[in-house]
């Protein structure tokens, strides 16, 4: 059996550990609480994992299924938790057990929050976006009419399993997303990342989000590296009518960002073809936005970004490192879009 790796989010009284590796789930109950007396299940019926028998034999057990996609990921499946919760007597000393991707545990992470002002979570991670990324730092969240994620709460998990051989039923297309936020972990530190094996790397990822979500638990700062390629991504998503998936468009963001600074003259040429490497020859990501795009639509999209306060706004690579840049100059960032052969 392959070894696991702890990686410890610390947060004062909010800390907890992160269990990841082929076989992570027999840790389970090592995450529980010692002190619940039931588990509420929130999972989809779409997944090919039931993780039931890893589950402390004294606890009763309930199960919750939500839908699959972010239609979902709505105040409707809150609220019919709440009642399905009452129904199964789960009190604030329980524990909900979220089983599946960033939809599911944001949406679970999300119920806890609110069940009787608040009860602890545990998440099980199965998708690669949410073992590195979703399922880590405590924000939880639903859709609304008005946007994504727009109602949530920070909510740090009680602890989080991600068991990488869940990996292996991932359909192709969210491989793909999972490996474009991947991508992005490889430019946050100076680590390099390629020389680790896939469960050595999922938890540098998580030591990376950790350490960021440490020093800036509710994003007032720091924690903006995260979204590193992320502000093109965006406009990307919404340019193309969602019909691109988000790791998708980072990955093609993150393109955007290096030759922006670049652009800038923040990094050389040579640390751009580091990102091509990174991110066209080893993930084997698009690097190229779908025909069709316009610039001139990207860049009013990418002007409306919630964080641009001041003028066009990026979180960009440089001589300190990945750090959020005000006030860009539009001839700069014409320049990344030509090199990117935006029309
Ligand atoms: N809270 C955060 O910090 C954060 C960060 C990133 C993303 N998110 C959120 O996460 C969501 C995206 O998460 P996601 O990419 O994991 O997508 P997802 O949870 O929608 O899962 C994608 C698909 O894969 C299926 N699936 C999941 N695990 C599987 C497995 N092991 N085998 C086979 N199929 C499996 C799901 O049923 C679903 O159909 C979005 O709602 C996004 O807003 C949150
Ligand atoms: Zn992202």
């Amino acid at each position: 059996m392959s070894t696991l790796h702890r990686v410890r989010v610390d947060l004062d009284v909010r800390s907890y550990d992160v269990v990841v590796g082929r076989g992570a789930i027999r840790e389970l109950a090592s995450v529980i609480p010692a002190d619940v007396k039931r588990v509420a299940l929130v999972t989809q019926t779409s997944l090919p994992i039931d993780v039931r028998a890893e589950l402390p034999a004294e606890v009763t057990v309930s199960r919750h299924l939500i839908g699959d996609g972010e239609q979902h990921k709505s105040l409707a499946t809150i609220e019919r938790l709440g009642d399905e919760f009452a129904a199964a007597g789960i009190t604030r000393n329980d524990v909900v057990v979220g089983v599946g991707g960033g939809m599911v545990t944001d949406v679970a992470g999300f119920a806890a929050a609110s069940w009787h002002r608040g009860m602890r979570v545990v998440h099980v991670s199965t998708t690669l976006v949410g073992m590195i990324d979703a399922a880590i730092g405590g924000k939880t969240g639903v859709n609304i009419a008005a946007g994504k994620n727009l109602v949530g709460a920070f909510w740090q998990p009680a602890g989080v399993i991600c068991d990488t051989a869940f990996l292996d039923t991932l359909p192709e297309r969210e491989q793909r997303c999972g490996h474009g936020e991947m991508a992005k972990y490889h430019f946050l530190t100076g680590d390099d990342l390629l020389a680790l094996d896939l469960d050595a790397r999922v938890a540098r990822c998580v030591k990376i989000k950790a350490d960021i979500v440490g020093v800036d638990e509710r994003e007032s700062g720091r924690r903006a590296v995260l979204n590193y390629g992320h502000t093109l991504a965006h406009a990307l998503e919404i340019a193309t009518e969602f019909s691109m998936a988000h790791g998708e468009a980072v990955a093609i963001g993150m393109m955007f960002a290096a030759h922006l600074a670049q652009a800038l003259g923040r990094i050389d040429a040579a640390r751009v073809a580091q990102h091509r490497t990174v991110i066209a020859d080893h993930y084997r990501l698009n690097i190229k936005p779908p025909k069709g795009v316009q610039r001139v639509e990207l860049i009013e999209l990418m002007h409306h970004d919630k964080k641009a306060v001041d003028g066009l706004t990026f979180v960009l690579d440089g001589p300190n490192g990945i750090e959020t840049v005000r006030n860009v100059d539009i001839a700069a960032v014409h320049q990344a879009l030509d090199a990117l052969s935006v029309p």
